[in-house]
This record gives C-alpha cells, structure tokens and sequence, in this order.
C-alpha cells in the first residue's frame, strides 16, 4: 500500500493506473477504522484492482457546537486495517490540501438531506456532499462504497453522483455489527461501560420495529413498538425513530402502497455522550387476498 497526501500525486498515480487497465474501488472514510471500514476495503478488492481508501476528518459537516477536534484519531492502526484489508492506496490530505481558500462553493442535496439527520445537524449533508463531491472528482471513475450504517448518507451521495453525472457507482455495504447487535462507529469509542451496555437497546428497538410490521402492524404501531423498547433504557435519550420510505426517506403514514415492498426503520438517541444511528430494513406483507 503507498500513501498519498497531494490532489496532485494520487490523480497522476490513478491517471496511470486507470491507463494500463486497472479498475479502481474507493472507500472514503474519516479514519479510526473499525471492522465495518474493513468490510467495505474487501468490498472494493474483491470487485476493483486498485482502491483507494482516503482518510479526512472533514472540517465542513461538523457543526461549530459539534467538537471536530476531539473527533478520535489513530493514523497507525488505520494504515494497519487497511492494508490488511487490501487497501492498495491510502490518501491522507491535510485541511490545507483539500481547502487551500475558504470554501465559496459547496453542493447540496435538497429533499433527502432534510427530515431524520437533517432536522438535528441541518448543514452536515451539505457538508458530506460537498466533501464527497471533492473526493469523486479527485478519485474519477470508479466504485465507491459506504456502510449502509449511514443510510441517509447513502441516499445523500447517490443523490448527488446522479444528479451531477460522476462517473461513479455507489456501492452500499450491509452495517456490520458487534456480537450484541451494536452497529460498528467510530462513535462507539466515547462510551463508557455503563452507556456500552445500554447502546445495544437501539438495535433492539429497531428490531422490534420490524417484528411489528412483519406482523401486520401499522407505521404508527411499529413506531411505538420502537418506542417501547428505548423507553425502558434509562441511559437512551431517544432523538427519533421512525418508518421510512427508502429512497426518499420520508415519514410513512399508511403503507398501501408499500404493500410486499421495503421499507427502513431508522432511528437515532443519545447514549451518553455519542448520539448514535442506526437502521434496518422490513418488508411491509402483502395484502391478503
Ligand atoms: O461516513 C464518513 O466517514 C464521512 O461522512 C465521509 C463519507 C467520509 C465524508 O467525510
């Protein structure tokens, strides 16, 4: 794996790559990889001869009150997991590579970055867009994958790539979880044991959530299935959950018509210091005949 800190130098090394034929998988990430990040590497190296995992800690979709400083770090173990996932590339641009002036343009993606994530950090996907769409114009044509854990954000970016034409798939990856049911993050890391124990509650109320609805329930009964379980965790504060459509994310009603289709219960809650988020999908049953 070589390590790349200039637009300049991983352009000309994908430019070359890209000329003798070889295929190229992405894998953009803001470090302190865990094992959900490793899954999307040997994602991308199963499917592309190069990838590229690039690691920026992205100034712009923390908010002022969210603390971009004390986001955690760990240089050394990432270029570990990375490598040994099968990462060939590693880019790791400073604040001043990526933003050498004051950002005067930036990309927004209207409709999906709105409810859910959108309604309590209302310029993160601004944010996100705006890196992503810096990051796929560097990188070019290529795969790109995102950890399903990040539902909106996935929504988001596929938005974005095909609303501006980037030569680019995005490649959504199944959230990997802990052996409790916990979705892997990077956020993880600020929990203490007590708060570690009760975090788990949030996969559980989303998982009650799917029981509803694969059992005729409503999207007002799934909601309060979801509910019931995070109200009985002391240290959850809950932020929302929801039933919504997956590709527009919006807020369901009814369910005629998602009748034998998917939906996806999302949800997100303080537990402690981190607020987390996480998400899984049902299929609303068929009417009966
Ligand atoms: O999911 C992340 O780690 C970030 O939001 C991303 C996609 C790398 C953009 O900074």
């Amino acid at each position: 794996m070589i390590e790349l800190t200039t637009v300049a130098e991983l352009r000309a090394h994908l430019d070359a790559a890209r000329a003798r034929g070889r295929s190229v998988g992405f894998v953009p990430t803001m470090g302190y990889l865990h094992e959900g990040h490793a899954s999307l590497v040997r994602a991308a190296a199963r499917d592309a001869d190069d990838v590229v995992v690039s690691i920026f800690v992205n100034p712009l979709q923390f908010a002022p009150h969210e603390d971009l400083d004390a986001y955690p770090r760990d240089l050394d173990r990432d270029r570990q997991l990375a490598a040994d996932a099968g990462a060939t590339v590693l880019f790791v641009p400073g604040v001043e590579e990526m933003y050498p002036e004051p950002v005067a343009t930036t990309v927004s993606v209207a409709g999906v970055s709105a409810p859910l994530e959108g309604e309590s950090r209302p310029t993160h996907f601004a944010g996100v867009a705006t890196v992503v769409a810096k990051l796929f114009n560097i990188v070019g044509p290529c795969r790109a994958y995102f950890g399903e854990k990040d539902f909106q954000q996935v929504a988001v970016v596929r938005r974005m790539a095909a609303d501006l034409s980037f030569p680019v798939e995005v490649v959504a990856e199944p959230t990997v979880r802990e052996d409790d049911g916990l979705a892997m993050s990077s956020r993880n890391a600020y929990l203490d044991d007590a708060h570690r124990t009760a975090a788990p509650a949030l996969h559980r109320a989303l998982a009650a959530g799917a029981e509803a609805i694969a059992g005729g329930s409503s999207p007002d009964e799934a909601r309060a299935a979801m509910h019931a379980v995070l109200a009985a965790e002391p240290l959850a504060e809950v932020d929302y959950l929801d039933v919504v459509d997956p590709t527009s994310l919006e807020s369901l009603q009814s369910f005629e018509a998602h009748r034998g289709r998917a939906v996806r219960l999302v949800g997100a809650a303080r537990i402690g210091q981190p607020r987390l988020i996480d998400n899984i999908g049902a299929t609303v049953p068929a009417a009966a005949d």
